[in-house]
């Protein structure tokens, strides 16, 4: 099963491959922030240390937020990725 690693949470955690990451954070008490959960305000920005092609590719709506708060390429909205293998978080 993937794992996801937290690293400033000290969480690591397998999950079933398609596992939607904004549920990996809630169920493992991660601190990551979520206020809308819908992919438009940037709370739950994440930056990838590895394994970022393990996530889905960003859906429409997380395209939009992140080129309009400009942020890099490493990034992405934990409230809209799923998880398909090992993913290193920050
Ligand atoms: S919770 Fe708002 S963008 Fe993810």
């Amino acid at each position: 099963m993937p794992k996801v690693t937290i690293k400033k949470d000290n969480i690591s955690v397998e999950v079933p491959a398609g596992t939607p990451l904004m549920k990996v954070c809630d169920d493992s008490g991660a601190s990551i922030l979520f206020a809308c959960r819908s992919g438009s305000c940037l709370s739950c920005l994440v930056t990838i240390e590895s394994g970022l092609e393990n996530l889905s590719p960003p859906t429409e709506v997380e395209q939009v937020t992140l080129s309009s708060f400009g942020c890099q390429p490493n990034q992405r909205l934990a409230c809209q990725a799923t998880v398909n293998g090992d993913v290193v978080i920050e």
